[in-house]
C-alpha cells in the first residue's frame, strides 16, 4: 500500500453534473477532513450528458483557489484508487432513507473488499434534500429555474448544452 495520507478523503462519483448538494458535502467534509479529492467515475456504460473531461473540468473551475480540494477521475474499483491514492476515508451523502439502501450496500461492499478503508455518510442541509443531478438535468431541459441548485458555472454548462445559442443564419454560433 502507498504511503496513509491522513486527513485526506476521495468524495467519489458521477457528478453529471456537480450540484450546490454536492458542494454542501465538500465544505462539511471540509470540516472534517485535512483535504478532499473529488473522483469522478469514469463509466463507459452509463450515458451521461457531460463528458468526464467537461465535468472535470467544470468542477475544477468551481473549487479554484481551494487548495484542499483536489479533482481526479478514476475507473475500476474505489478501494483500489482509494489505496492508491493513500485515503483511508470514502465520503458519500446522503439525503434520504431512500438512498441509504444502496448507500449502506456499497458501503458494506467496500468494507469487504478493503475493511481498512471507512466510508462516512454526511447529511446536506435540508434545502438539497431534494436535489440530485438527474433532477437537474430534466428541470432544466424542461425550461425551469436551476440557479438555486448548482455553481454558476454548471448553468452556463447546462445553457451551452440544451439550449445553443444561434446566429442569424440559425447556425449555432461558435
Ligand atoms: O454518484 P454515483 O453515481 O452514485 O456514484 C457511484 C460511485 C462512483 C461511488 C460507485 O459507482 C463506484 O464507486 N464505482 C466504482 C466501481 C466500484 O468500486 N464498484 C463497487 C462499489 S461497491
Amino acid at each position: 500500500m502507498k504511503r496513509r495520507r491522513d486527513g485526506l478523503a476521495i468524495f467519489p462519483g458521477s457528478f453529471d453534473p456537480i450540484t450546490n448538494g454536492h458542494l454542501d458535502i465538500v465544505e462539511r467534509g471540509l470540516s472534517l477532513f485535512r483535504e478532499i479529492l473529488i473522483a469522478i467515475l469514469v463509466n463507459h456504460e452509463k450515458r451521461a450528458l457531460f463528458s468526464v473531461e467537461e465535468r472535470e473540468e467544470t468542477i475544477r473551475q468551481v473549487f479554484r483557489g481551494n487548495r484542499r480540494v483536489k479533482v481526479e477521475t478514476f475507473s475500476g474499483l474505489l478501494v483500489d484508487y482509494a489505496e492508491e491514492k493513500g485515503a483511508t476515508v470514502i465520503i458519500r451523502g446522503i439525503r434520504a432513507i431512500s438512498d441509504f439502501e444502496y448507500e449502506f450496500q456499497m458501503a458494506l461492499m467496500n468494507r469487504r473488499l478493503d475493511p481498512k478503508i471507512e466510508t462516512v455518510f454526511m447529511m446536506p442541509a435540508e434545502s438539497y434534500s431534494y436535489v440530485s443531478s438527474r433532477l437537474v438535468k430534466e428541470v432544466f431541459q424542461l425550461g425551469g429555474r436551476v440557479s438555486d441548485l448548482v455553481p454558476r458555472v454548471v448553468e452556463k454548462r447546462l445553457r451551452e448544452k440544451f439550449r445553443p445559442r444561434r446566429g442569424r443564419s440559425g447556425k449555432e454560433s461558435p
